[in-house]
């Protein structure tokens, strides 16, 4: 099984939305294409669409937030917080990293940004680095 279709995005947590986008929208020559609060991540989130790919900015709506806590431990600053991989098929994904032991954050998908589905697998079982699985739901 070919897990991984393509990197859909990386996660950039910062402290402030507003200012962020202003960065980006001078470093990338372009505005965001899509501005989404997602509850479920207690984040509200812009993305800048780079090639087949795209950069997440994501700023904490709450403290105790996943942002929100990372930023708290980075010394109050943004930085790298998931890479994102499209995935064909995540719930059968998922079902192959619990055979094999991968650490998982969330057992089952759910509701992510653009409406796809979305599951965290833990950095312990990658590397360190966060992951993101994403499975577009067609409509
Ligand atoms: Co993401």
């Amino acid at each position: 099984m070919k897990n991984f279709k393509n990197i859909d995005h990386i996660g950039i947590a910062v402290p402030d939305l507003d200012a962020a986008v202003k960065t980006y929208t001078t470093l990338l020559g372009k505005a965001p294409e899509h501005f989404e609060e997602v509850a479920e991540q207690k984040a509200k989130t812009a993305f800048f669409a780079v090639d087949d790919t795209n950069l997440e900015l994501l700023q904490s709506t709450s403290p105790d937030g996943p942002i929100g806590k990372y930023i708290e431990k980075n010394g109050g600053r943004g930085g790298i917080h998931h890479i994102c991989v499209q995935v064909e098929n995540i719930e059968a994904v998922l079902e192959d990293y619990k055979k094999q032991g991968i650490q998982l954050i969330d057992e089952k998908p759910r509701k992510g940004a653009h409406g796809k589905m979305i599951a965290f697998v833990h950095p312990k079982s990658t590397g360190g680095v966060l992951l993101e699985l994403s499975q577009e739901i067609s409509h």
